[in-house]
């Protein structure tokens, strides 16, 4: 049964296992094998934002509601992260650095249940290919908000320093998707 404060607790907790990310996937298998309840702790995804369920300088979890067709730019973390999907579908494309600024590497479509590790070096772009809300866990070994980090261009791979505004404009725009349909 999937409770929020415990979830917290449990991360905290496995940050002092040997493998740390590892253990937080377990968790999180756990957590997202049981949809439902997740629901039932966060709520019902009704609008795309982002739920910071904890901060610390060692451990950030955050609740996604990725709106329709909502497309983030390809971005790094500099920190591992942990991925659970209880609701819709979230797609991930992977780069790495090239010449040209990005190369495409790989793509990785996740539904309901799936749970995926993230090195502390990817580089990847997500997309919400549904026209309904996509519900995830991310979990990063780390503070996200605090890290400066970096974003890239979608058409010329141009690199940047990562801007929150242009999240917050994704929200945005998806939710006035939402609205219209
Ligand atoms: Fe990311």
């Amino acid at each position: 049964m999937f409770e929020k404060e415990r979830f917290i607790e449990a991360c905290r907790e496995a940050l002092s296992e040997q493998n740390p990310q590892a253990a937080i996937r377990e968790l999180m298998a756990r957590g997202v094998s049981e949809p439902a309840r997740i629901v039932q702790a966060l709520g019902e995804p009704r609008r795309a934002g982002v739920e910071t369920i904890y901060r610390g300088s060692d451990l950030t979890i955050l609740n996604l509601y990725w709106g329709p067709q909502m497309q983030i730019k390809p971005h790094d973390h500099r920190m591992w992260a942990v991925i659970g999907i209880y609701g819709g579908r979230e797609r991930n494309v992977f780069y790495r650095r090239s010449e040209r600024g990005l190369t495409q590497h790989g793509t990785k479509e996740l539904e309901v249940k799936d749970t995926i590790p993230l090195g502390e070096s990817i580089i990847h772009a997500v997309t919400n290919p549904l026209d309904q809300i996509t519900a995830a866990i991310h979990v990063y070994g780390g503070d996200f908000f605090a890290q400066p980090r970096s974003e890239w261009d979608s058409e010329t791979f141009e690199e940047h320093p990562y801007d929150v505004a242009n999240t917050i404009r994704a929200f945005e725009e998806s939710n006035a998707r939402l609205k219209s349909t």
